[in-house]
């Protein structure tokens, strides 16, 4: 086995995928909330990439059933039941409801992966299980940070280190980008609140008052769920 991780996000990744295993990861917030709210009993979480398929794809159930959540710049979206903010899905409100997910990178990177074998959802919370998960597979895991419109994102790529650190501890070796996560993650493993703070997402979500979502979205090791997305859907077993 062999670890990797895209550096760049990337528009759409090989559908080869054979003996593989990705590992999409937005940190802040999408893959955190995708986690809180499966962790709080929602049936499923189908991402879409813009707000009117958002609206569109919520019209086909019943009203009770769904609730439609994400952001724009950070912002809940007008209309919207819900925000990206982790802290929103909490049991009293997703339990039993199947929510659709529209964010600015979270929600693309998982579509670009649409029709591969094996895809995961991670972020610090589960990234153990994930670890577990990977080792069973016996596939070689691909961490795909989501990103920030295009560009390399710091907390997403030392979320995928602290992964790939686990895994090299198990004796998978790493590819050149997986290593140099790898080491971006030690260089942080004892401050990853002051790591989120100083990125540049966490900065923005700091100047639109949403500075209490940080320290939600570093806590690890908090889950063992293991979010898997299958034909445009992110369930757990
Ligand atoms: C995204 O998908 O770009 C993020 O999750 C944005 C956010 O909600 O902070």
């Amino acid at each position: 086995m062999r670890a990797d991780i895209e550096l760049l996000p990337q528009k759409v990744r090989t559908r080869n995928g054979e003996g593989k295993v990705y590992v999409i990861i937005d940190v802040l917030r999408a893959t955190t909330t995708i986690i809180e709210a499966l962790s709080n009993g929602c049936t499923e979480v189908v991402p879409v990439v813009a707000v009117k398929e958002a609206f569109d794809l919520a019209k086909k159930f019943p009203r009770e059933e769904v609730l439609v959540g994400g952001e724009r710049g950070g912002l809940k979206v007008k209309g919207f039941d819900l925000g990206n903010s982790p802290r929103e899905y909490s049991r009293e409100v997703v339990f039993g409801k199947r929510v659709i997910l529209t964010t600015t990178n979270g929600t693309k990177a998982l579509r670009s992966v649409v029709g591969c074998e094996n895809v995961l959802v991670a972020g610090f919370a589960n990234s153990r299980a994930i670890v577990q998960r990977c080792m069973a597979l016996k596939a070689d895991p691909v961490m795909i940070p989501a990103g920030g419109k295009g560009k390399f994102s710091l907390e997403d790529v030392v979320c995928g280190g602290m992964m790939i650190d686990l895994l090299e501890k198990k004796g998978v070796s790493l590819t050149d980008s997986g290593r140099v996560a790898c080491i971006l993650y030690r260089v942080f493993v004892h401050d990853l609140l002051g790591m989120a703070r100083s990125s540049e997402h966490g900065q923005h979500l700091m100047r639109v008052g949403l500075e209490e979502d940080l320290p939600f979205c570093v806590r690890t090791d908090v889950s063992s769920l293991v979010p898997i997305f299958k034909k445009g859907s992110i369930t757990v077993e």
